[in-house]
């Protein structure tokens, strides 16, 4: 997947931007405050749907205006364009648009554009709370395979209703036998969630331990362990998961109705990033953690393009801070050879003197961008 032209309107610090990209890495260079990582939250958006730095897009649109707008063209293996079109006002909300088409669950988009963001706000998957590695695998496995994405759909809502009716039985407004559908259908989308997860994990393994080798020139055990409510790796089936899924929800019945929620299942899954069998949140260093987050972006990306066929657009917003010159070297000489379409932010962009070939160098200043090279 290329970006091959990008437009923005009243995003952030930009009043109006046009770029029209023809290289596969995109450097964009500044000072503080200029506006990079604002466009990379743009591409991001015609991705995702949603930010990654705010949940309300009230925050992005540019201060003292209504709206903002980001349209994004876009080249499909190699051939097909299509455009995007996401429009945000204060007013109306968001709305987007497919090739002038108004797109009507947002949910149908994710997986057109697949990208793949490492920022800032990634440090959260190391040191923050398991939500946040949830999203994270989340929005990998949603990226290839819809299927999924509607599970988690319904495992919200389902679990939305459960625990209404949960409440509803602690105060003797209903049955507990009123649980069973809510199990079974609770059953049936957790299990299918929990094998994705478990094997996109299994599959992303190898992959980070070799970037994460090749970056920091060790040999470490790098590892992501999946941890569940009970060992999915020992289970594999979705039926069995299934049934054990059902008989502990079953055994912990009197406490989900003493707390009025579901104290078990996939919506409390967490992922544990391991160096060596230690815990890389506790004995990390600083640049070993950057270095195992860049590993398993390009984990991410190699993956994806395996399973869909098409490769990712990378957004690396400032990602070298923390790292030593040799590693950087090590980062830029992988983002060569990997060929995805890559956005880079750096306040440096004397980092990249080592021999990249097909780039282009973009400048900003102020909310304006002018391409250099
Ligand atoms: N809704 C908004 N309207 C106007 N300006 C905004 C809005 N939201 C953020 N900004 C400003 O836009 C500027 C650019 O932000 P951005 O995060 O893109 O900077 P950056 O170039 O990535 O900087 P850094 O190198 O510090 O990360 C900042 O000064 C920020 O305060
Ligand atoms: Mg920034």
């Amino acid at each position: 997947m290329k970006l091959i032209n990008l437009q923005v309107k009243n995003f952030r610090n930009i009043k109006q931007l046009t770029l029209n990209i023809t290289k596969n890495i995109n450097i964009i260079y500044g000072g503080n405050a200029q506006g990079k990582t604002s466009i990379l939250e743009a591409i991001y958006l015609l991705g995702i749907t949603k930010s990654f730095r705010v949940n309300d897009d009230r925050a992005i649109v540019n201060s003292g205006n209504e709206f903002y707008e980001v349209r994004g063209t876009f080249r499909k293996n190699l051939k097909n364009t299509f455009n995007i079109r996401l429009f945000f006002s204060i007013n109306e909300g968001k709305h987007l648009f497919l090739e002038q088409k108004k797109v009507k669950t947002f949910s149908e988009m994710i997986g057109k554009v697949p990208v793949i963001l490492l920022s800032l706000e990634d440090l959260e998957l190391t040191y923050g709370s398991p939500s946040f590695r949830r999203k994270f695998i989340d929005i990998l496995i949603s990226q290839i395979d819809p299927l999924y994405l509607q599970a988690l759909k319904q495992l919200i809502r389902i679990l939305k209703n459960r625990n209404k009716l949960l409440s509803m039985i602690k105060e003797g407004g209903q049955k507990e036998e009123a649980l069973i559908p809510w199990n079974l259908q609770l059953a049936e989308h957790a299990s299918y969630v929990c094998l994705k997860r478990h094997e996109i994990i299994e599959e992303i393994n190898p992959l980070i331990y070799h970037f994460y080798k090749n970056v920091s020139g060790r040999n470490e055990k790098i590892e992501i362990k999946y941890k569940s409510f009970f060992d999915v790796a020992a289970l594999k089936e979705k039926e069995v998961i299934k049934t054990l899924y059902l008989k502990k929800l079953d055994e912990v019945k009197e406490r989900d109705i003493n707390y009025t929620t579901t104290t078990i299942g996939p919506h409390r899954d967490d992922l544990i990033f391991f160096k060596d069998d230690a815990l890389i949140k506790i004995f990390g260093s600083q640049g070993e953690n950057k270095t195992f987050l860049i590993s398993l972006k390009f984990a991410e990306a190699v993956l994806m393009e395996k399973r869909i066929d098409e490769k990712p657009i990378l957004l690396l917003d400032d990602i070298f801070s923390e790292l030593d010159l040799t590693r950087i070297q090590k980062v830029v000489e992988n983002i060569q050879q990997l060929q995805f379409q890559t956005f880079i932010t750096t306040t440096n962009a004397e980092k990249f003197d080592s021999g990249l070939s097909d780039v282009g160098l973009w400048h900003v200043q102020n909310g304006q961008v002018h391409y250099e090279a």
